[in-house]
């Protein structure tokens, strides 16, 4: 940078460089506010972008850096209704916008240091930033469904791989709040690294407890957009209690009257939490969670609001106390002891009967290793679906580690804290049909065929006596301290 501050600048003239590049009529604006103004955008007005802009933002594009500035990108710029309405059929979130941008390298550009990748992804990042500097909005798509489709959809040859696609149209809407960033201090580090990082591992005795609370925190930053409850779950839970809590469906009309307590544990993004105070307003809900951020982001989601309290007890302050003991009619740990370390949870399920008022009542739920769970988790990994801690086939795939329990070891755990099974209650022993339509919504048309014909046969093994109870994947246990 020249000693006054101003960026360096090659003195080439620019349209010899790239001819057509627009060199005036751009609108004036800040970088800064450009850089941290953008947004991904998922909801888009119908109006066509104009030529000319898409022509800038293309522009943009190709003054991205590249492996060795080879510049093996080729991106179709695709406006044709029709054609976008054929890659919506492969993923819809190519649906949303009246373009989209089809970006694709040189499919084996040295690939061992990705360079095809990391050069597509500069380019992808440039029109991002142009895009929002003219206005418009734009959506990175992963997701897409079959890379390959989608590249012979918009006639790319096969040597190019499709790499990402840019949804790009005028926002229809603006998220009001921008998704949070994890705190600076914990993602960089100068000269060496001296963090400890979140493992990219779902097993359980792979992370520490510090560890899943800096990850959850990390997660629930996003907002509720990843944080959606599913109507097999819901189904699920709403059976639940009608089976182990009857009372406390409504509140009472004297308002005087003092509410039994309601103690939910760890409930991370709050969609079971939402659920238990919506079904039984009846009872006063408190939750206890590792982190205050955590706690806060699942009590805005309780009506009345949850009083947050602190877990383990050695995180307890003088503003995030720890619960109480003998204080709770129910205490209920709703899949959650799946992500726990192991040797935490036999420290938070005698916690947990603490917590407890003599006879309370303790809830627990979770997803059982003798259930189609692990078939279903094996097929996914064989058919090269996502890895890694966000995709855990789980009823919550958002909140790091998770494995599926033997019930055995429930059982064993309960008995050696002295606690007394009263009922027992297994659910959806085979996938529910909603959940065979989401898990499938981006295979081919073949692919989901195959596999709905697959759940409707496997149905009608949950009519076999005893089957659902003994292979459910959800297993529920009431228990009295
Ligand atoms: C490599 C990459 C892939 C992404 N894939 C998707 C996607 O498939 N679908 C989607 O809705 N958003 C996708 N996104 C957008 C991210 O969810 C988004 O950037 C993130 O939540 C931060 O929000 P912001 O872009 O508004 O700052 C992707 C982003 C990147 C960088």
């Amino acid at each position: 940078m020249p000693s006054d501050g101003r960026p360096l600048r090659s003195n080439q003239r620019q349209d010899e460089l790239d001819p057509g590049r627009p060199e005036s009529g751009l609108p004036e604006q800040d970088f800064w506010e450009v850089l941290y103004g953008r947004r991904s955008i998922r909801r888009f007005k119908d109006d066509p972008v104009p030529e000319k802009l898409i022509d800038q933002v293309l522009h943009a594009g190709i003054w991205a850096p590249s492996s060795c500035n080879y510049q093996m990108w080729d991106v179709v710029a695709v406006t044709d209704p029709e054609v976008n309405a054929t890659l919506a059929e492969l993923s819809s979130q190519m649906g949303n916008a009246p373009t989209n941008l089809v970006v694709s390298y040189g499919r084996d550009f040295s690939e061992e240091g990705w360079a095809n990748i990391q050069s597509a992804s500069a380019m992808i990042q440039n029109m991002s930033l142009a895009a929002h500097a003219l206005g418009l909005g734009t959506f990175w798509i992963t997701q897409m469904g079959d890379r390959e489709k989608v590249r012979e959809v918009v006639g790319l040859p096969f040597d190019r791989l499709v790499i990402a696609v840019l949804a790009l149209g005028y926002p229809a809407k603006l998220n009001a709040k921008a998704p949070g960033r994890r705190p600076l201090e914990r993602v960089t580090h100068f000269n060496s690294y001296a963090g400890e990082a979140i493992p990219s591992s779902t097993d359980p005795r792979d992370w520490t407890p510090e560890l899943l609370k800096i990850y959850q925190r990390a997660r629930v930053l996003n907002g509720l957009r990843h944080n959606k409850p599913r109507a097999w779950e819901v189904r699920a839970l709403e059976q639940m209690l009608a089976s182990f809590v009857k009372d406390g469906q409504s509140k009472p009309e004297d308002e005087s009257q003092e509410l039994p307590r309601w103690l939910d544990v760890l409930p991370c993004n709050g969609i079971v939490t939402d659920r238990l105070s919506r079904e039984r307003r009846g009872f006063a809900f408190d939750i206890v969670e590792r982190s205050p951020e955590v706690g806060a982001f699942v009590s805005k989601r309780t009506r009345p609001k949850a009083g947050i309290l602190a877990w383990p007890p050695e995180a307890a302050t003088e503003h995030f106390e720890s619960p109480a003991e003998s204080t709770y009619d129910v205490v209920s740990c709703l899949f959650r002891l799946e992500d726990t370390p192991p040797d935490e949870r036999k420290r938070l399920l005698s916690a947990m009967k603490s917590w407890l008022k003599p006879g309370g009542q303790l809830i627990i739920g979770y997803v059982s290793a003798s259930s189609f769970h692990q078939s279903s988790e094996r097929l996914r990994k064989r058919r090269g679906g996502p890895g890694g801690v966000e995709y855990v086939l789980s009823p919550d795939p958002n909140i790091g580690p998770f494995e599926a329990l033997a019930p055995s070891s429930i059982e064993a755990m309960l008995e050696a804290e002295g606690i007394r099974v009263e009922q027992r209650l297994g659910l959806q022993a085979v996938p529910q049909p909603e959940e065979i339509e989401f898990r499938t919504r981006n295979f081919s048309g073949r692919s989901k065929q195959l596999v709905r014909t697959a759940g409707k046969l496997l149905s009608c093994l949950e009519k076999l006596p005893g089957y659902e109870k003994r292979r459910a994947r959800f297993q529920f246990i009431s228990a009295r301290k």
